[in-house]
């Protein structure tokens, strides 16, 4: 973000109005710009979903900069938005679930967050806002006006329990009733709406924010019946069947006939890999094999309208003559397996397909056909929009803006200052998708992932070499994988795992628990992080700068994260240690650096 370029226009009026609401501009604006983010719905990056994306490329890729080490903190839409739009972890909204009673829309407004997330701010910054499609889980026919979410200038949801149906969506618009679009195919009645609200922000005038989110390429839902009171006890029969592969629109269903999953290593491997349910997961045999290639086509082949809809919008904002002043942003709530560890289609899970996401912004300053090896994370995007805007962060973002144009990417990267880990977390079932995925059995449904409750570290830094992956599950099962040599995650370096290589080398053996040991007080601190705890969680651990071995020793012998037990929300009481109980006066004698 190059702020200079705000600070030198001359003080608008702008300020006075934000200061009467409590949102600090950062300095004395003038022609601030638009804000388009463009929002998918599952999509891959690690699968290749973008080499697909032909249009991304041309408008998006080759103008701005790819930010190549992006990530969702809990793989699921739900949490994941409610993240994304309010710069806070799931851990700090507590919004866990796509359902009440731990999450879904309802869960969003219990919490407070109608009032206080990014539309609202950006509004009483002098915005008008705008949004289309799929805003939350559990916003319903029934409840979309019980409140109406709050903040925007222009809005037209999709509802559920139409929201994943690709050619039979009920939208809402304004304070209008729910229409039903049966037949129409649901990118592209986005699409026009998403032209409509460009037209309606040019015609009011004034910079604006507009989110066109696209359910694509999610799975296509077939409406259900779920009682929301509680839905946990809900007849899962009537969900058995439902989630079925995206549907296409019929100008796209001829693409890629030959077009595969990649065969990586961790495609269906013949050792079982993962902790927890994924362990026990048989291997996928070749019926099912050839229904995941297929299901994985249909998911390429319904992106080709979000591509064409990319042009649309960029073709639009170039009419208007706003094109270059406008920043154009690109990304999904969470990534997608297909087939690895034998999982079938689906997320939930930390492993990188669910989690590595893609994130692409173009606009005024930002560097063409660029890659940045930045590390973020959803909780970064409100404060980097925020930071477009020329607003202020909030004083309670996990988050923090992120460098966008190429001298602060490069300074950033010079001095290492931003994070160089993201915490990962999630709460309560895995859901595996279509026809496979989950079935009934004598009554019973079988093949939910349970206990998929756990917490996570990603941490990546080149310079000192670290790609890594630590996870402790609330059945007290621990992972490390080490993703420069095991990219695919199928070798557990946990001690004591059976493919830790680490047993028969002494001096490796030392070295690894050490490394366990800094993780593991990582994960205590960013577990349960507030604000700048999450941004700079070697703060807390070396407050004074210190670093030294023994502490870690010592912490991991008295303090390291664990669960008392499995549950399907954020109960802090199932959820062991909170923080680090440990003595830091005691060790502020002891030199070195905050780093791992
Ligand atoms: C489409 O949705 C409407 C409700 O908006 C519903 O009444 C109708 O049955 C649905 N049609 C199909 C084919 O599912
Ligand atoms: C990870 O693997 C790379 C490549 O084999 C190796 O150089 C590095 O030391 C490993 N890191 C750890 C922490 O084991
Ligand atoms: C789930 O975790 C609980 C501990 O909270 C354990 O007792 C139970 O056996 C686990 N269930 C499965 C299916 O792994
Ligand atoms: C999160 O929400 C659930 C459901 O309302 C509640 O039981 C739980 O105590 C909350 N957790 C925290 C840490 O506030």
């Amino acid at each position: 973000m190059n702020f200079s370029r705000y600070s030198l226009f001359a003080l608008a009026t702008f300020s006075a109005v934000a200061a009467t609401i409590n949102q600090e501009p950062l300095g004395p604006l003038k022609e601030r710009p638009n804000i388009v983010f463009i929002l998918t719905d599952d999509q891959d990056v690690e699968l290749g979903s973008l080499d697909y994306m032909p249009l991304l490329h041309k408008h998006l890729i080759n103008e701005g900069t790819l930010f190549s080490r992006h990530y969702c903190t809990t793989a699921i839409c739900c949490p994941s938005r409610v993240t994304l739009w309010t710069g806070k972890n799931a851990h700090n909204t507590n919004v866990t679930d796509i359902f009440p009673p731990y999450g879904g829309y309802p869960k969003f407004v219990h919490e407070g967050h109608n009032e206080n997330y990014l539309p609202v701010w950006l509004q009483a910054g002098g915005y008008n806002t705008f949004y289309t499609s799929k805003l939350f889980n559990t916003h319903t026919t029934d409840n979309y006006n019980s409140p109406y979410p709050a903040g925007w200038t222009g809005s037209d949801f999709l509802l559920d329990p139409f929201t994943y149906q690709y050619l039979n969506a009920t939208t809402q618009r304004n304070r209008e009733p729910p229409v039903s679009w049966e037949g129409h195919y649901t990118t592209d009645v986005i699409a026009e709406k998403a032209y409509g609200f460009i037209d309606d922000a040019v015609a009011l005038g004034g910079p604006f924010f507009l989110t066109v989110a696209t359910v694509t390429p999610h799975s296509n839902v077939a409406a259900f019946e779920i009682d929301l009171d509680d839905p946990l006890n809900s007849p899962l029969e009537s969900i058995v069947g439902v989630v079925t592969p995206p549907i296409p629109a019929e100008r796209h269903k001829h693409l890629f006939p030959e077009v595969k999953i990649p065969r990586t290593e961790n495609f269906n491997p013949d050792k079982p890999s993962g902790a927890s349910w994924i362990k026990a997961l048989p291997q996928l045999n070749s019926a099912i094999i050839t229904y995941n290639d297929a299901f994985y086509r249909a998911r390429l082949q319904a992106l080709q309208a979000v591509d064409e809809l990319i042009e649309g919008v960029v073709s639009l904002l170039s009419e208007h003559g706003i094109l270059d002043n406008t920043y154009i942003i690109y990304s999904t709530d969470n990534g997608y397996h297909i087939s690895q560890h034998r999982l079938h289609p689906g997320k939930e899970c930390g492993f990188e397909e669910d989690i590595h996401i893609p994130l692409i912004i173009r606009g005024p300053g930002i560097a063409a056909g660029q890659t940045s090896y930045l590390v973020s994370a959803h909780a970064d995007l409100s404060p980097t929009i925020l930071s477009l805007a020329g607003l202020a962060p909030r004083p309670d973002f996990d988050g923090s803006a992120i460098p966008l144009t190429s001298s602060s990417v490069l300074s950033a990267e010079e001095s290492g200052e931003r994070g160089e880990h993201v915490n990962i977390e999630f709460w309560g079932l895995g859901l595996p998708e279509g026809k496979y995925g989950f079935s009934l059995d004598d009554g019973k449904i079988v093949g939910f992932g349970v206990n998929n409750t756990y917490k996570a570290l990603r941490i990546i830094n080149s310079a000192k070499g670290y790609n890594l992956y630590y996870a402790v599950w609330c059945t007290n099962e621990h992972e490390l994988y080490n993703l420069t040599a095991d990219p695919g995650q199928l070798r557990n370096l946990y001690p004591g795992s059976e493919s830790s290589s680490f047993k028969v080398v002494e001096r490796h053996e030392a070295e690894l628990y050490r490394l366990v040991q800094r993780l593991d007080a990582l994960l205590l601190t960013t577990k349960s992080c507030k604000g700048v705890t999450c941004r700079k969680p070697w703060s807390v651990l070396h407050p004074k700068g210190d670093r030294y071995d023994a502490f870690y020793a010592d912490v991991a012998g008295t303090t390291s994260v664990r669960f008392d037990k499995c549950l399907l929300g954020y109960i802090k009481e199932a959820e062991g240690p909170q923080s680090l109980e440990f003595d830091f006066e005691e060790w502020a004698a002891f030199g070195g650096r905050g780093e791992l």
